[in-house]
């Protein structure tokens, strides 16, 4: 192959890699979630996350539980039998009892729907949201991305209680890594890296959710690209061959 071509195909490359949208978080000094969304092991795991800590006030309504075992490769009875509690049927979108009135009442704030909040927020938001929960000096709990969030810790028992750190006051300390700000006061059941990897599994799920088709465009992504360096070289054989009389 010559230059050129061999110059064609990484620029081709480049292009392609460039063009993958970055979301805009908020907020500087966010942790790197470093999810890889064709992971479908860690995507089930969060799944049971999910089920199990977030939906009895988060709806994930754009999700049918057939889609989800499906898209998983499970048995849906597995799903039925891990992750739907009350008497729905398979075919149902993934909405949950609560009314948003008790909701508002009781938090003072209606749980968002989840189904797209890894496109609105941003992976690493959402990765940084699950880990910077703290207690602060009231006793409540409180958030370094989302402060005075409506929101309990409601992995504080996985996690254990996280306090500011003696020596920094909140904002103040906008330049550091979000995390310094805080120390773990009382270990939770998790120590900091499986709950770490609790939250990276959560977001992988988050991240799933919010564009199923993703890991199936990813999958034939990899198609489409070795079809084109396939064609290249076809092209260019038949270049060659065309040029050879002329020449
Ligand atoms: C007890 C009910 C409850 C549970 C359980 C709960 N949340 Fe929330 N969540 C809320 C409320 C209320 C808010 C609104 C917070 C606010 O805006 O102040 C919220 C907000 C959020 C937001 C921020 C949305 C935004 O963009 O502002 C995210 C992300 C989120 N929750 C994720 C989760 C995840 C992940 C879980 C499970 C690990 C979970 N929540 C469990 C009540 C809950």
């Amino acid at each position: 192959m010559n230059k050129k071509v061999i110059s064609l195909i990484f620029g081709m490359t480049a292009l392609l890699a460039s063009a993958s949208p970055v979301i805009a978080a908020g907020g500087g000094n966010l942790e790197s979630a470093g999810i890889n969304v064709r992971d479908v092991a860690a995507i089930q795991r969060g799944a049971k996350w999910f089920v199990n800590y977030c939906f009895s006030c988060h709806a994930a309504s754009y999700m049918r539980y057939n889609r989800l075992a499906e898209d998983l490769g499970l048995d849906e009875d597995l799903v039925r039998k891990n992750l739907v509690f009350a008497d729905v049927k398979m075919g149902e979108t993934m909405d949950i009892a609560m009314r948003p009135g008790d909701a508002e009442a009781w938090l003072g704030k209606t749980p968002p729907d989840l189904s797209l909040i890894s496109r609105s927020r941003g992976n690493d938001w959402l990765f940084t949201y699950m880990k910077t929960f703290y207690q602060d000096e009231s006793g409540g709990w409180n958030n370094l991305v989302l402060p005075n969030a409506s929101m309990p810790h409601v992995m504080w028992q996985l996690q254990g209680i996280q306090k500011p750190a003696a020596s920094t006051h909140g904002e103040e300390h906008g330049a550091e890594q979000a995390t310094d700000q805080l120390i773990l006061a009382v270990p939770g059941v998790q120590t900091v890296e499986e709950y770490e990897r609790t939250v990276r599994d959560l977001v992988t799920f988050l991240d799933y959710l919010s564009e199923p088709a993703k890991l199936k465009r990813k999958n034939l992504g990899i198609w489409v690209m070795l079809f084109l360096l396939l064609f290249t070289g076809v092209a260019y054989a038949l270049k060659v061959e065309y040029w050879r009389d002329v020449h």
